[in-house]
């Protein structure tokens, strides 16, 4: 098998290294509504959403990176504080090598206290014998609200030795999503780069959606290249990140569902537009971890310096907030919620 400790710092080295963005998530595609007359007061824009029945003060998650080795340990310690410190949320990477050797478990240790924090698993590793017990002990060991199951079949596809048999997963995810409930946990269905569509999703009883769309991190790419497979011609393939929400948004009319707008979301626009369709928060993984290993020069380096990741972290989101705020204030909406409906469509 595989070993998951390379595995996870290699898919670390290619993000890093490698373009692995591709394509177009679709934000061009949507024009948000110009006011002249905004007729409020910029200073009272409140961004504060509450999410999974707590608050965070910006609407944002990080998203799922990683886990399982030093360094990995080294990036969640980095980013649970820096969601600490901005009320945001914190998803870490999947937690499947902690289940299959504890020693590992260190690595998902989150510093300092986000207002939200989530556990991630692959959805396939059901067929694979992870078990709710297994699945128990990692959210209890991060002290997590909630946890994502991932759903990553093209990743299986181009994965060495990938775990393929997707058979009967939405029964198994309902399953064991009503035990986790009943024990106070919400669960989230996320895809990781392809997008999720209506007819996947409308029958999983999960309590949020995270769409993780196509134009942002690509995993044909990642794993076409660690596997030094032809996985070009798969580039191009997944559901642009505009349409998935779009596709799935009505969902929240006919249950009580959040959605978590993610997958190639770079800035406080596309964030805005994400609003404007209905999603109650933005996602990233990709440009977190980038500004983790900037140096002065704004250039990738190969170590971490932690003092230098956290001022890097602080101002690609004081930025991000503050293209966040005029985009509100120039459609007249004074949160989040206000914004929702405010776009038309550029086809
Ligand atoms: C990811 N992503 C991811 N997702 C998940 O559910 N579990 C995981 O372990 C990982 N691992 C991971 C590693 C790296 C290096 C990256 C860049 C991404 C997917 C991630 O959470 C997110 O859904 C997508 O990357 C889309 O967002 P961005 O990167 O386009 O902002």
């Amino acid at each position: 098998m595989e070993n998951n400790n390379s595995r996870k710092k290699e898919h670390i080295r290619h993000a890093l290294h490698d373009k692995v963005e591709y394509g177009s998530a679709g934000f061009e595609k949507i024009l948000l509504k110009h006011k002249s007359l905004p007729e409020i007061d910029f200073d009272e824009i409140d961004l504060n959403v509450n999410f999974l029945g707590k608050q965070l003060k910006f609407p944002i998650i990080i998203e799922a990176i990683t886990g399982g080795f030093d360094e990995g340990g080294k990036i969640n310690e980095i980013l649970s504080e820096i969601a600490s410190e901005f009320g945001i949320g914190f998803m870490v990477g999947s937690q499947r090598p902690m289940i299959e050797n504890p020693a590992l478990s260190e690595t998902y240790k989150i510093s300092g206290h986000p207002p939200v924090i989530i556990s991630n698993i692959g959805a396939v590793q059901l067929n694979y014998g992870i078990t709710y017990e297994n699945i128990a002990n990692i959210v209890r060991y991060i002290k997590a609200d909630a946890i994502a199951f991932h759903l990553n079949p093209l990743q299986e596809c181009f994965q060495p030795a990938g775990n393929r048999n997707f058979k009967n997963l939405k029964k198994k995810i309902n399953e064991i999503s009503s035990k986790l409930r009943i024990a106070g946990i919400k669960v989230i269905v996320k895809e990781v780069g392809t997008g999720l569509n209506y007819d996947d999703v409308k029958d999983l009883d999960a309590d949020c959606l995270d769409v993780a769309g196509f134009g942002g991190t690509n995993w044909a790419i990642i794993e076409g290249k660690r596997a030094d497979k032809q996985a070009q011609n798969f580039y191009n393939w997944g559901i642009p990140t505009v349409e998935s929400i779009r596709n799935i948004i009505s969902l929240k009319d006919k249950r009580n569902l959040e959605i978590i707008a993610s997958g190639g979301i770079r800035n406080g626009i596309d964030a805005a537009k994400c609003f404007a369709l209905g999603a109650d928060v933005v996602g990233m993984a990709l440009p977190f971890l980038k500004e983790i290993y900037k140096d002065d020069k704004g250039e990738i380096s190969e170590n971490i310096n932690k003092e230098r990741a956290k001022q890097n972290l602080q101002k690609f989101l004081n930025k991000f907030i503050e293209e966040l705020k005029p985009a509100l204030f120039l459609t007249g909406s004074k949160n989040i919620k206000e914004i929702n409906e405010k776009y038309s469509m550029n086809d």
